[in-house]
C-alpha cells in the first residue's frame, strides 16, 4: 500500500507468486495495475505493508539496509522502466556500476563482453544523453546482468526497441532462465509469451486466473505432440 500525499493506494492485493530457478515468467496487465510495484517488492526495493518476499531463500526486508544492498548486488539484476542510468558515466562505466558493490576480478572483461552482446561496443565512451532510447535500454539490461544475478527483474525492457532488438532481448532473458536463473519480465509485448514459460495477468493489483486460456494451450500442445510423433517416425 502506498500512503503518500494523496489517497492511500493498494497497489497489490493478495498477490501470491512463485518463480523457480530456470523459470521465465512474464507479467502483463494494464497501466497502473501494479506491475512495477510487484517488481520493486520482489527486488528488495519496496517493503510490502503486509506479506512476505523470499528471494533465493532469504527475505530481503529482514536484512539491515547495508546487508540488503549487498544481497541485492549479489542476487538481483533490475532493469528499471525509466532505466535510471547515471548521466555522467559512460556506457561502459554504467554497466560496471553493480560490480563496485562487490569485489570483482574481471569486471572490465565482463562489461566488454556484455557490450559486445548488446551491440554497444561502438558506444562504450558515450554518456546516456548521447544514446538512442533503445541503446539506453540495452545498457540498463547489460548493467542488470553485470554481476551474474540469480534473479533478473525487468520492467518493460523491450518497450522502446524495434522488433529485431526486442527479439534479441527476449531471447537473452530466455537464455538467462535456461542457464538456471529466474527471470520476471513486465511487458506489453505480445511476443514475450512465446519466450516465457508462463504469463501472469494482473488487474487492479490482483492476479487474474487464466484457466481457460492456459489449459486450451496445454491441450493443444499435447494434441500437437501426439499428432507429430507418429509422422516423425
Ligand atoms: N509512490 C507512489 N505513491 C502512491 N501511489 C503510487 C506510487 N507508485 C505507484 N502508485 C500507484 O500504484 C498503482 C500501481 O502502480 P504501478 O507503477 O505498479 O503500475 P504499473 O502496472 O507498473 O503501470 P504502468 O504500466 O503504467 O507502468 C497505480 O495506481 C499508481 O498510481
Ligand atoms: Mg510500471
Amino acid at each position: 500500500m502506498y500512503t503518500g500525499r494523496g489517497n492511500a493506494v493498494t497497489a497489490l492485493d493478495g498477490v501470491s507468486l512463485q518463480a523457480h530457478a530456470g523459470e521465465f515468467v512474464a507479467v502483463q496487465g494494464p497501466s497502473g495495475c501494479g506491475k512495477t510495484t510487484l517488481l520493486l517488492a520482489a527486488g528488495g526495493l519496496l517493503a510490502p505493508t503486509s506479506g512476505r518476499v523470499v528471494v533465493n531463500g532469504r527475505d530481503p526486508y529482514s536484512l539491515s539496509p547495508e546487508d540488503r544492498a549487498r544481497f541485492r548486488a549479489e542476487t538481483i539484476g533490475f532493469v528499471f522502466q525509466q532505466f535510471h542510468l547515471v548521466p555522467y558515466l559512460s556506457v561502459e562505466e554504467n554497466i560496471r556500476v553493480p560490480s563496485m558493490a562487490l569485489p570483482a576480478g574481471n569486471a572490465r572483461a565482463r562489461a566488454r563482453s556484455l557490450m559486445d552482446r548488446f551491440q554497444l561496443s561502438q558506444r562504450a565512451r558515450h554518456v546516456p544523453a548521447e544514446l538512442s532510447t533503445g541503446e539506453r535500454q540495452r545498457v540498463a539490461l547489460a548493467r542488470a546482468l553485470m554481476n551474474n544475478p540469480r534473479v533478473l527483474l525487468a520492467d518493460e525492457p523491450t518497450g522502446n526497441l524495434d522488433a529485431e532488438n526486442a527479439g534479441i532481448v527476449l531471447a537473452h532473458l530466455a537464455e538467462f532462465a535456461q542457464e538456471g536463473g529466474t527471470a520476471l519480465l513486465v511487458t506489453h509485448d505480445a511476443r514475450a509469451a512465446q519466450y516465457a514459460c508462463r504469463t501472469i495477468h494482473l488487474r487492479s493489483g490482483r492476479i487474474v486466473p487464466q484457466p481457460e486460456a492456459g489449459q486450451a494451450a496445454l491441450i493443444r500442445d499435447a494434441a500437437g505432440e501426439a499428432d507429430a510423433r507418429p509422422s516423425a517416425r
